[in-house]
C-alpha cells in the first residue's frame, strides 16, 4: 500500500526515532507490570500491541523486503483477534489453520495483518449473537498466486448486500464505520490481488477468497 521512503527525509526519520522511544516507554511500563498476576495478562496484550506498531514504523525505516510469510502474518491476525476477544466476554471463536510454511507475498507484512483482522473481526462480529464459532483459513500456492480462503460458521452475508459490501462506509452495525472490507479491497488490490466474498455452499457462513501474487524468491 505505502512505498517506503527514502532514509534522507529527516522529518520521517525523527518521526520514526520519537515514535521507538514512546514504544520503548510503554514496553518498560508493560514489562514492570507482568510480574504481577493479575496483570500479566494485560501486560503481554500491551506488549503484542507495541510489537505491532513497531512493525508499522518500521516499514519506514527498514528498506529490506523480503515479503511477509503468510504463516506469521495470520498467526499475528490471530494473536490480535484473541486480544480482542479477551475484552467480549461469552463469545468463544476457534481458528483452524491450514496455511503451509513457506508462501510468501509481496508487500507490506503490517499491511497484510489489517487485511486479515479486519476479516476475522468480521467473522468474530457475525458469529457473536451465537457465542461464537469456527474461522477457517485454508491457503495454497496456485498458478504463482497465493489463494486464501477465510470462511465462518456465523449466519452468512444476505445476498442482497453482496455487491456493496466493499463499499466504503457500507455497514449494517450500528455504531461501525463500514470500512474493513474498504480496507481489505485496498490494500489486497494495491498489492495485486484480489478479493471475492460469497456464502458457503453447505450450511451457513461467509467465505472470502482472496487471490494475490506470490513472492518468488530472486
Ligand atoms: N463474515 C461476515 N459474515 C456476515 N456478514 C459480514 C461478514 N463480514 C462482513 N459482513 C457484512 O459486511 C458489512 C461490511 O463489513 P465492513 O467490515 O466493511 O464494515 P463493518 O464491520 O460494518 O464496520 P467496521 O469494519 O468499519 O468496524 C458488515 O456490516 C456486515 O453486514
Ligand atoms: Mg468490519
Amino acid at each position: 500500500m505505502s512505498e517506503g521512503t527514502g532514509a534522507s527525509d529527516l522529518t520521517l526519520m525523527g518521526l520514526v526515532h520519537d515514535l521507538n522511544n514512546v514504544f520503548e516507554t510503554i514496553s518498560e511500563a508493560a514489562d514492570i507490570v507482568s510480574g504481577d498476576p493479575e496483570w500479566a495478562a494485560v501486560a503481554a496484550a500491551i506488549l503484542r500491541s507495541v510489537d505491532r506498531g513497531r512493525r508499522i514504523v518500521g516499514r519506514y525505516a527498514d528498506q529490506s523486503r523480503t515479503g511477509p510469510e503468510l504463516e506469521v502474518v495470520v498467526d499475528r491476525a490471530v494473536t490480535f483477534l484473541q486480544d480482542f476477544l479477551t475484552h467480549l466476554t461469552g463469545v468463544k471463536v476457534k481458528v483452524q489453520r491450514k496455511v503451509p510454511a513457506g508462501l510468501r507475498l509481496q508487500g507490506d507484512s503490517s499491511d497484510w495483518e489489517r487485511v486479515f483482522m479486519n476479516l476475522f473481526l468480521n467473522a468474530a462480529q457475525a458469529m457473536r449473537e451465537s457465542g461464537g464459532g469456527e474461522i477457517e483459513v485454508q491457503s495454497k500456492l496456485k498458478d504463482g498466486a497465493v489463494e486464501v480462503r477465510v470462511s465462518d460458521n456465523g449466519p452468512g452475508i444476505p445476498e442482497a448486500i453482496l455487491a456493496k459490501i466493499f463499499t466504503a462506509r457500507f455497514s449494517t452495525r450500528t455504531k461501525q464505520a463500514g470500512l474493513g472490507l474498504h480496507i481489505v479491497h485496498t490494500i489486497v488490490r494495491d498489492n495485486g490481488g484480489t478479493v471475492t466474498a460469497a456464502n458457503r455452499p453447505e450450511g451457513t457462513g461467509a467465505v472470502f477468497t482472496i487471490t494475490a501474487p506470490a513472492l518468488v524468491p530472486e
